[in-house]
């Protein structure tokens, strides 16, 4: 999807001997018909990503039927801090998008592991799962994806996503004048669980289409210095009662990164919500094996 973009080099790395190889050569021999001129290569090798403007980092587990991203904590943390340190000798001015899991808590291991500055470690959930609450609320309302405005901050787990009622609107007209509170509490319920409900459809992993949307839009952003208002996680102390935690907030994207950070009004339960899903998130960094 980033290569039928057409205006960006695109470097695969895995650690599996081949797969990024034979991943970048398939996408590469699809450039005639999808029709763009740049290229796209796989690797084992850090070196060949060297220079790098962005790094998106989706290594590590994913989670399978019954698990939680929680649970992925031990196992993921080891592989983040490894992969972010050489993405950041390789690629120092890189601005590195997050989106292993628990992605909240992959954060804080990315920024200590590449020592670079909050604007330049942004973490990928509340754009993954805005995606899902705007498509459930198309599905409910039978209006177009386009006009549903809402957004989902806090948390990228079950238990700390917040999605957004309070100033959710589809063409202007607010969600709770289309849709009676069942619905709606329906559609937040079904957010909440929109990762499960495709892990427990595939069985044998999570979703990529949609989350490999959402990171693309944030690649656009930032490396066609859009200067977008999305929903990302960055490092809050202070606003809405968050203390030094990763949460998702409307974020500025452009160049370099997150160039503004916003904390628009919302309802009490929702910012209670957040400031929840920031102390959740201390204690996954608390849990998180060391070295
Ligand atoms: C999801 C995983 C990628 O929400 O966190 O699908």
């Amino acid at each position: 999807m980033m290569a039928a973009r057409g205006y960006a080099d695109v470097v695969l790395i895995d650690i599996v001997e081949g797969l990024p190889q034979g991943k970048g050569l398939d996408i590469a021999e699809s450039a005639p018909w999808t029709g763009f001129s740049t290229t796209v290569t796989g690797t084992n090798d850090w070196v060949d990503t060297a220079g790098s403007d962005v790094v998106v980092i989706t290594s590590g587990v994913a989670r399978r039927p019954g698990m939680t991203r929680e649970d992925l904590l031990g196992t993921n943390a080891g592989i983040v801090r490894a992969v972010v340190g050489n993405a950041a000798k390789h690629s120092p001015n890189a601005v590195l998008i997050i989106f292993a899991n628990p992605m909240d808590a992959m954060c804080h291991v990315a920024l200590a592991a590449s020592g670079f500055p909050k604007e330049r470690v942004i973490g990928q959930g509340g754009m993954l799962d805005s995606a899902r609450y705007r498509a459930f609320i198309s599905m409910e309302t039978g209006a177009s994806v386009k006009d549903v405005c809402a957004w989902v901050l806090g948390g990228h787990t079950e238990a700390t996503m917040v999605p957004i009622v309070s100033n959710a609107t589809v063409g202007g007209v607010p969600l709770t004048q289309l849709l009676n509170t069942r619905k709606v509490d329906a559609l937040v319920a079904r957010t909440k669980r929109g990762g499960a409900e495709i892990v427990d459809l595939l069985k044998t992993g999570s979703a990529f289409i949609a989350p490999a949307a959402a990171t693309i839009e944030m690649v656009d952003a930032i490396l066609l210095d859009e200067r977008r208002i999305l929903p990302c996680a960055t490092l809050l102390n202070g606003p809405w009662g968050v203390r030094n935690g990763y949460v998702g907030a409307p974020v500025l994207l452009g160049e370099g990164g997150i160039q503004k950070v916003y904390t628009p009004p919302l309802s009490d339960d929702e910012v209670a919500g957040i400031k929840e899903a920031g102390k959740a998130v201390r204690e996954l960094v608390a849990a998180t094996p060391k070295g």
